[in-house]
């Protein structure tokens, strides 16, 4: 039986030592703000952004909600992202995804300012996190690497295989795993022998979004499996990509969903608000 990484526990050491830092800005009478934009009524995008507003609150940041009706315009959203561009009290820009098919992504992600963008999605952002030299944290990645290091293992020299190449998390996460000197294999749904690849994994990352779709002949003994999915079973419950309950008998050390990475997102997200502040004050 694997130990459990505890995504809870590991997510409120980041975001007391955040409040701690919060409470010292505040002090210096700079207050913290993030902007949260959700465009539509998609229900999972909707307990994302309640989240990310509660821990906003926990931390001490101000945070500022705009709800779009779903028929906004690609033009609409622009103007408020430009708007908050140049709003002194908000130091952070997120727009939650997906947006409706009516708006491209891109175009809105381009248009937030590099310096309020907490995401890391901007372009520019991408390409300082692709050399190494940051000051944004791309948040799930960043947080599958914080709860890597909370088990002690080195990510030097390993095997560590991440399933899935989305932009927000699987391409950046092989980076970060690459900066650590671990040997990186991306994989994906074009893959051949992905079981094998897989099967050859220390450290596995799976971000596929599809419920079990990691088995317990994907996992190599003693292996971290770091599950990112977060999907709904046939009966509705909250589950992640790996077959838990068959690979936590053969990993060392897995997560669990929820209570895994979830939480490590939105740490990171604030820890991200913190540092957009402190660039925006020099
Ligand atoms: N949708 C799913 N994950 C994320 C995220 O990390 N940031 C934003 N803005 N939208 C998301």
């Amino acid at each position: 039986m694997a130990n459990l990484i505890d995504g809870k526990a590991v997510s409120a050491a980041v975001k007391a030592q955040v409040k701690t830092e919060c409470e010292a800005l505040k002090s210096e009478g700079v207050t913290v703000g993030l902007a949260v934009v959700i465009v539509g009524d998609n229900p999972a995008s909707r307990v994302y952004v309640n989240n990310k507003k509660k821990a906003c609150a926990e931390v001490g940041f101000e945070s500022y909600e705009y709800a779009l009706p779903e028929e906004t315009t690609q033009q609409e959203l622009l103007e408020l992202v430009d708007k908050l561009n140049g709003d002194s009290k908000v130091n952070g820009i997120l727009v939650q995804l997906p947006l409706p098919r009516h708006i491209d992504e891109n175009a809105v992600i381009n248009a937030i300012s590099p310096v309020k963008d907490v995401d890391a999605f901007h372009p520019r952002n991408v390409g300082h996190i692709m050399i190494g030299d940051y000051a944004f944290l791309p948040c799930t990645p960043a947080g599958v690497m914080e709860l890597i290091a909370s088990t002690g293992v080195e990510v030097e020299g390993k095997n560590c295989v991440v399933i899935g190449r989305s932009n927000i998390v699987g391409k950046p996460m092989a980076m970060l795993l690459l900066h650590k000197n671990g040997t990186v294999t991306i994989t994906h749904s074009r893959t051949k022998n992905l079981k094998e690849i897989c099967a050859g994994a220390d450290i596995l990352v799976a971000a596929v979004g599809k419920a079990g779709f990691v088995t317990e002949d994907m996992v190599k003994p003693g292996a971290v499996v770091i599950d990112v999915g977060m999907n709904r079973n046939a009966e509705g419950k909250l589950c992640g990509d790996v077959d838990f309950e068959a690979c936590k008998e053969k990993a060392r050390y897995i997560t669990p969903v929820p209570g895994g990475v979830g939480p490590m997102t939105i740490a990171m997200l604030m820890r991200n608000t913190l540092t957009a502040a402190r660039i925006q004050r020099k």
